[in-house]
């Protein structure tokens, strides 16, 4: 097992009512800014409830963070909390509101000219403005890390960011919001929770006995509640399940003294970039492609993955991991996730050298566990999922 340190300050409040808690977690003499999505909250009652809550506290609004949550409208919510003398952030909503107020709690307290140069520069947040979130779907795991992905329109990008300043200080966490999700939305955060598992397990065996078996868990408990959810939003148990374990798969925990890949992750942003494909689904398209391409360096834990997961019981190493590959392929279909580039966009020839040019340009020659996969590699891997 590698070396690690860990630290997760995030408080989470887990379960049924507990948006009414929301008053509790911040400071009494706060002006607060609630920033939110597109407008679900205002159809499915979370937004009422939050107001509720806060009663008494001096609140000014912001909406209308899109899906992806993007740099020109976060640059008009930077202006609001500089204009309102903001001093508390409230993102009620799913990982686009969550990773945009992110991004505002780094801008708010950088001194530089132009906070893009917060993704572009890679500057690291040691302490952005304090804040906290009501989450509003599952997936991502935003409620619990310090990272945040953002995108710009102008220039078809989608950069990540973070540092240990961005953790949010609380999260609420309360299963029953997953009961208006659409069920295309559902589909996606399953998706991405397990890619996110996968990210952080299918690389090497390193005698992490406890990480592979918190991997495995998360995966086994997404596979069994999948259908559940999809079925029936409303059957609290499964949905209880489904939030914990997208939290748990990336709130840092299971990557600890493990090595990971997040190149699935590397790759998938670029087709968010260029083509608008939701987050998950990109990561359905690339993952299946990364795994038989660079089959040799994972197929152990690939095997390993097919045995507990999937109870592949039959053949050689090599047969059990291309039949897990195989199987999680099936999985994505079952929960509705086309796994080709080609059934998002008729429009692909050519992404492939885009990616690898853009990977160029951006200094990222060594993706992956092992820091080789450059370029060349990646552009064989996109092509692979055309
Ligand atoms: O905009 P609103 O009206 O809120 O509607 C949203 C949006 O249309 C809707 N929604 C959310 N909660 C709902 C709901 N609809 C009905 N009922 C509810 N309770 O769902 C749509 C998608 O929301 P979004 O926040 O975009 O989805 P998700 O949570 O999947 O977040 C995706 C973003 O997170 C980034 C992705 O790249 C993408 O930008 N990621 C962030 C990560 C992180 N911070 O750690 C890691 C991930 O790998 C990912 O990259
Ligand atoms: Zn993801």
């Amino acid at each position: 097992m590698n070396n690690f340190e860990f630290k997760n300050p995030t408080k989470i409040i887990f379960g049924k009512d507990t948006i009414e808690k929301v008053k509790e977690e911040i400071p009494q003499d706060a002006k607060v800014l609630l920033l939110f999505g597109g407008g679900s909250i205002k159809k499915n009652g979370i937004y009422d409830q939050v107001k509720t809550a806060l009663a008494g506290v001096d609140v000014v609004e912001f909406g209308g963070i899109p899906a992806n949550p993007e740099y020109a409208t976060l640059m008009e919510a930077l202006q609001v909390i500089k204009d309102e003398n903001i001093t508390y952030l409230l993102a009620v909503g799913g990982g686009s509101v969550i990773d945009g107020t992110k991004f505002l709690s780094a801008a708010a307290v950088y001194d530089g000219d132009t906070p893009w140069d917060i993704l572009t520069k890679n500057i690291k947040t040691e302490k952005g403005m304090p804040f906290g979130t009501v989450l509003t779907l599952p997936a991502t795991g935003s409620e619990m890390n310090s990272g945040a992905v953002i995108t710009r329109a102008e220039t078809q990008e989608k950069l990540a960011m973070g540092g240990p300043g961005l953790f949010p200080e609380f999260s609420i966490l309360d299963p029953q919001v997953i009961q208006s999700i659409p069920q295309r939305q559902l589909a996606n955060g399953l998706t991405d929770a397990f890619t996110h598992v996968l990210e952080q397990y299918m690389t090497y065996p390193i005698g992490a006995l406890l990480q592979d078996r918190f991997a495995e868990s998360i995966l086994q408990t997404l596979v069994e509640v999948a259908p559940k959810v999809l079925k029936d939003p409303t059957d609290y148990k499964a949905a209880a399940n489904f939030m914990w374990s997208c939290t748990m798969a990336l709130n840092g925990l299971i990557q600890k003294g493990v090595p990971t890949d997040w190149a699935v992750h590397a790759i998938g942003h670029e087709l968010t970039a260029l083509f608008g494909i939701d987050h998950a689904r990109t990561l359905a398209v690339i993952a299946p492609s990364h795994y038989k391409f660079n089959f040799e360096d994972k197929k152990e834990k690939l095997a390993q993955y097919g045995e507990r997961v999937w109870n592949i019981t039959e053949g050689s190493i090599d047969d059990k991991a291309y039949a897990a590959i195989e199987k999680t392929v099936d999985f994505f279909h079952q929960l509705g996730i086309d796994t080709k580039l080609s059934d998002y966009t008729k429009d692909y020839e050519g992404t492939a050298e885009k990616i690898s040019q853009r990977f160029t340009d951006r200094g990222w020659t060594g993706l992956g566990e092992h820091q080789t996969l450059s370029p060349d590699k990646v552009e064989k891997i996109v092509k692979m999922a055309y």
